[in-house]
């Protein structure tokens, strides 16, 4: 038996504000069952004017202490790709709100993978003796960057966070993070981005074009390599864990499209079934998305203690990530 981080605890929250697809439909060249037949979204939830990641952040984190019965944790970190400001990091402004002291606390950006990535550095602060708990938060406020004229974002994205505790045990432990694995191609950077506000457009000394400064994505070609690389990317974290496919009971995806979920589930092997959906409640969540999933599921009851789970995530960088773990039992918050 070795050292291994272990999840204790699980909290999720969206904000109460929902946009319906006929609300978008009102505004733009779309329709309720475009939305639907393309994407599987039937909703998505928006913050207020003036709200922000860490507000969510903070609810999420609050609920996954509260599920792991611990008043603080060693270190916090959090994946968005909405930091409330580009400078500072969220993180430390999250610990601080949720009173956890001077504890390190830093920011983690790998777009709609960025979950799956934080979640790798908490086990890795665990390993190396660095961290006995750690707070891992996924948190976006992301329609504060969609361009509202965009028909191909505006109808996709949303808000909300999620968080897990993990904490150290034996590597036999129901919960235990069993392995991942992590990846990127950069070479495809411009199919997910927002082009301005960063060093390569400021150095050139011009003013930001407001239109620089909206996200952007190129749908199609990215719905091909989310199939290719979940697919891919599942594959190779459960040969890493030995566990051989027909014996995964629930697949978690980063919830963009149920068309995604499918091909995914289909290429591998899993009956579709065993996919978790919940995008049709809250839309694509980004760094949140995985997290909003399983404490959606775990809720409805598709999660329970025992069952051999594999969470996959793919977005802008290109980055994708994949992990294993054997649910626990979980008070959720
Ligand atoms: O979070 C990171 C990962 N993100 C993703 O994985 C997103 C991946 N991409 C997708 O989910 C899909 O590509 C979209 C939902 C973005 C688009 O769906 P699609 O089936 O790939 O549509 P398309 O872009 O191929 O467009 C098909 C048709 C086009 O019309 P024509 O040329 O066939 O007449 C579009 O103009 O649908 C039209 N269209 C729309 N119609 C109504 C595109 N967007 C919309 C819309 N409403 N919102």
């Amino acid at each position: 038996m070795s050292r291994a981080a272990v999840l204790a605890g699980l909290g999720a929250v969206v904000p109460p504000r929902e946009i319906t697809n006929q609300m978008l439909s009102e505004r733009l060249d779309t329709t309720d069952a475009w939305i639907r037949t393309r994407t599987g979204i039937l909703k998505r939830h928006a913050v207020e004017p003036g709200g922000a990641t860490s507000d969510l952040a903070v609810a999420a984190g609050e609920k996954a202490l509260k599920s792991a019965g611990l008043a603080t944790v060693d270190l916090v970190v959090l994946a968005t790709a909405t930091p409330d400001h580009p400078l500072p990091g969220t993180a430390p402004a999250v610990a601080a709100r949720l009173g956890l002291g001077h504890i390190p606390a830093f920011d983690v950006a790998a777009v709609c993978a960025g979950f799956v990535y934080a979640l790798s550095v908490g086990a890795g602060a665990i390993a190396a003796r660095t961290a006995e708990t750690v707070l891992v938060i996924g948190a976006e406020a992301f329609t504060s960057i969609l361009n509202p004229q965009d028909r191909g974002t505006a109808i996709l994205f949303g808000d909300g966070a999620g968080a897990v505790v993990l904490r150290a045990d034996e590597d036999d432990e129901p919960g235990a993070l069993a392995g991942f694995d992590l990846g990127s191609d950069g070479s495809l950077a411009e199919l997910i981005s927002i082009p301005g506000g960063g060093s390569r457009q400021r150095s050139g000394g011009l003013p930001p074009d407001q239109d620089d400064s909206w996200f952007t994505m190129q749908g199609r070609e990215v719905f091909t390599q989310a199939v290719t690389h979940m697919s891919r990317s599942t594959k190779a974290v459960l040969e890493k864990v030995g566990w051989p496919v027909a014996t995964v009971d629930r697949i978690v995806g980063h919830q963009a499209n149920v068309r995604i979920l499918h091909s995914v589930s289909e290429l591998l092997g899993i009956d579709k079934e065993r996919a978790v959906v919940h995008l049709d409640q809250v839309g694509n969540t980004s760094a949140a998305s995985i997290p909003l999933a399983l404490a959606a599921a775990a809720e409805r009851g598709e999660l329970l203690a025992g069952h051999r789970v594999a969470l996959t995530a793919f977005g802008g960088g290109l980055a994708w990530g994949s992990a294993a773990l054997v649910w626990p039992e979980l008070a959720t918050g």
